[in-house]
């Protein structure tokens, strides 16, 4: 790839001459906030991918260590660790994706936008640099409440002048491994085979998991899927108070994030019909950011699928998250402008 540096090229290029198959296109993906207890198993997840030929972990701090051990795992990627605000550029610097799991996570009585105030400066600094050094790579943004980080990142891409609607992802993939894992449980079916969609945004009744449209199909009581939906809009808070103070969601959100990550690499290469939910740009409501089911290609977000037919209950939880959601949003463009 022609952003990538010389010397990078040169060398996995001589190391790749002569092998018959070809791993496909050199992609480098950088992680911000490499060393916190969602960076460092996602950074691990994604020296495993063989889609990935350069890895560079960024963080504030504990990088050279994060970033040492990984590397001696025998995969394709060359792992280089960055400590630092002078080292963010390198880091970023010819980046096809960047996943953004830098900020503070929830304690025990905490909701997401609880933790508003710090990792809005966060990502406002991660994002201006994004737009200066790497600007056309995907963002998949992990920092909470994603339902205003993302927003924020638009403002601050638009402010910079290279806002691209299809390359701005809030990942929301840990609402769907969730919902696929509860409703497995209760419909008794294998969950390798389960797909949910979970529409709406990533906190508390604004994740609307949609599972009258579930497969396999499974004739589950009206109260049943009640609860399946509580408990998918709090699994969040179920890690939190199990951890007791010790923070969110790490290894469950890194396989959630390195999934999503994946479909964006898939998409990026080439590979037809990789659909995954996120929090994207959307017209699919009247708010200006939704998670929904998003088809990916060679530029990011190619389709921004619709929600399908809902039952009575899945319209309800619509029409109520809108308000939650709609403030948050507003919240982060104020944010970004003030
Ligand atoms: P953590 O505190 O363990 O790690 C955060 C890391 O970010 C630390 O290593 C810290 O040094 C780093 N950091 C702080 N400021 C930075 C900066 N300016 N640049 C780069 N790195 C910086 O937190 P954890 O548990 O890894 O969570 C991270 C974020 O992910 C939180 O905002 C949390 O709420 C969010 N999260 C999102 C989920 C989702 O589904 N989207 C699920 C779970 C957590």
């Amino acid at each position: 790839r022609s952003l990538h540096s010389a010397a990078t090229r040169g060398a996995s290029n001589i190391s790749r001459r002569g092998y018959a198959s070809e791993p496909g296109p050199e992609r480098k993906v950088a992680v911000l906030g490499a060393a916190g207890g969602i960076g460092q198993p996602l950074s691990l997840l994604m020296k495993l991918n063989p889609l990935v030929s350069s890895l560079s972990l960024y963080d504030i701090a504990g990088t050279p260590g994060v970033a040492a051990d990984v590397s001696h795992i025998n995969t394709r990627s060359k792992v280089v660790g960055y400590q630092g605000e002078e080292e963010l550029g390198k880091a970023l610097e010819g980046a096809d994706v960047v996943i953004i799991p830098a900020g503070v996570p929830r304690k025990p009585g905490m909701t997401r936008d609880d933790l508003f105030n710090i990792n809005a400066g966060i990502v406002k600094a991660l994002c201006t640099a994004i737009s200066k050094y790497c600007p056309h790579a995907l963002v998949n943004m992990i920092s909470n409440p994603v339902n205003s980080t993302v927003p924020i990142a638009a403002e601050i891409f638009k402010k910079a002048g290279t806002y691209d609607e299809k390359r701005l992802f809030g990942v929301t993939t840990l609402d769907v491994v969730r919902a696929k894992t509860f409703y497995a449980g209760k419909a008794n079916v294998p969950v390798d085979g389960v797909n949910v969609p979970v529409v709406g945004g990533h906190a508390g009744i604004t994740i609307l998991p949609l599972f009258s449209q579930a497969t396999p199909k499974a004739n589950l009581d009206d109260d049943i899927i009640k609860a399946l939906t509580k408990r998918t809009q709090e699994g969040g808070t179920e890690v939190v108070e199990a951890k007791a103070g010790k923070g969110s969601a790490t290894l469950s959100m890194a396989y959630a994030g390195a999934l999503f990550a994946d479909a964006c690499l898939k998409g990026l290469n080439g590979v037809p019909d990789v659909v995954e939910c996120s929090f994207v740009q959307s017209t699919v409501t009247e708010l200006p950011f939704f998670a929904s089911k998003v088809r990916l290609g060679k530029n990011g977000v190619e389709e921004v699928l619709g929600l399908g037919a809902l039952s009575d209950f899945e319209q309800q939880g619509l029409e109520s998250l809108k308000g939650e959601l709609k403030s948050s949003i507003e919240k982060g463009i104020k944010f970004a402008n003030q």
